[in-house]
């Protein structure tokens, strides 16, 4: 069977890098794509790279030219897809790259975004653990699916791990993210100008107001829970100080996320569960002990590569993430989700090599 697609938000970059995978997927036809101000703009003027989908013409994003697919990818800014979901109730799959179906708790939705509060749907990070089990059973059939945010997945998968096995102390989370600017989107923004992170690390959202940190927190605490080692721990347990730094590389995400050692536990209990969580994961890899990853090896993959390091002197476990934030962080992140969904195999369309130099 192939599958009907439209792609909203295809003039940006997320809507771009699912374009880019959708192309090379046997199952999927790309009908229909839409923007925004560039409604009405040959796709290749925004999408030079997409050479195979040179044809196409961006449309206006309306719940009419979105409907009669069986999939709409939604990658529009938050806050913006609520307006569309609402109205495509007969599409059978809609995946939504933006925030606005990924929490689940309102309160945290207000505090952290603000506007209308819409229902959580299922989380598009499969190889994450929930309650004992992978999120990947929660996506099998799955008619709406929220993609996870970039840096909120890097460091939920990053701890998950350590949280379920109760090796770790989430109470105490340390992050610092290296992001490059596509993390923020194409449209304009002067402090993303080259001019002023060319050369420059720019730090911004410090203090714990990230909006990616309940997202984190939610996971985490979903990651904990009664059928795991550590027992569920609430949301308001986990706490996290979160700060991003944007370097200047157009993709990637360096996540160092430290933690305490939990009383009494053995280096090789630890290792272990991070062991046992992914080694048998295609995209999610933890390299062998004493390497760390570079942001140059996951460049164009589906594959978020972790290095684990305990650091008795400090008493913490400290894990190095490397991901393609519009990859694994998004667009690659929707596709797997949907080929779980559709029962098709789960690699479909997606690599696990990077592209180097
Ligand atoms: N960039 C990432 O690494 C990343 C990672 C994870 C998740 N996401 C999420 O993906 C979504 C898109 O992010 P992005 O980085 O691709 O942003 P972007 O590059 O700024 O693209 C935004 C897209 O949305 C369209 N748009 C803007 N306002 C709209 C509206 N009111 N109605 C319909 N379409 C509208 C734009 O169309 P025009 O160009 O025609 O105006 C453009 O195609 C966001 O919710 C973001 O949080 C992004």
């Amino acid at each position: 069977m192939t599958y009907s697609v439209a792609v909203s938000g295809a003039s940006g970059y997320a809507g771009g890098e699912i374009l880019r995978l959708l192309a090379n997927h046997p199952d999927i036809e790309i009908r229909t794509v839409t923007a925004h101000s560039n409604a009405g703009q040959k796709l290749s003027e925004h999408q030079p790279h997409l050479r195979s989908l040179a044809h196409l013409t961006l449309q206006e994003t309306t719940p009419e030219i979105l409907a009669g697919h069986d999939i709409v990818f939604l990658a529009l800014p938050h806050g913006q897809s609520g307006q569309y979901t609402d109205a495509l109730g007969d599409v059978p799959l809609v995946i939504d790259a933006g925030a606005d179906h990924r929490l689940t708790s309102q309160a945290a939705w207000d505090a952290f975004y603000g506007g209308a509060f819409h229902e959580p749907w299922a989380y598009g990070v499969p190889e994450l653990l929930v309650d004992g089990v992978k999120q990947r059973e929660h996506l099998r059939g799955a008619t709406r699916i929220a993609a996870p945010g970039c840096n909120a997945s890097t460091v939920s998968l990053s701890l998950a791990p350590g949280v379920a096995a109760g090796v770790i102390d989430p109470s105490d989370i340390v992050t610092v993210l290296a992001v490059g600017p596509s993390g923020a989107g194409k449209s304009l923004k002067t402090h993303l100008l080259g001019s002023e992170i060319l050369g420059s690390a720019n730090p911004y959202a410090v203090g714990g107001t990230h909006r990616h940190i309940p997202e984190i927190r939610q996971a985490l605490a979903a990651a904990s829970g009664p059928s795991t080692s550590s027992g569920t721990v609430e949301a308001d347990g986990i706490r996290i100080s979160f700060t991003p730094v944007i370097v200047p590389m157009a993709r990637g995400i360096l996540a160092t996320s430290t933690a305490p050692i939990a009383p009494g536990v053995s280096d090789a209990q630890i290792r272990q569960a991070w062991e046992s969580a992914y080694g048998d994961e295609t995209f999610v890899q933890l390299l062998p002990e004493g390497s760390v990853p570079r942001t140059a090896d996951v460049l164009g993959a589906n594959t978020a590569l972790m290095g684990l390091a305990i650091d008795r002197a400090a008493n913490r476990v400290v894990v190095v993430t490397a991901v393609d934030n519009l990859v694994k962080g998004t667009a690659g992140a929707a596709i797997q989700s949907m080929n779980i969904a559709l029962g098709l195999a789960e690699t479909t369309a997606l690599s696990i090599n990077g592209v180097a130099p």
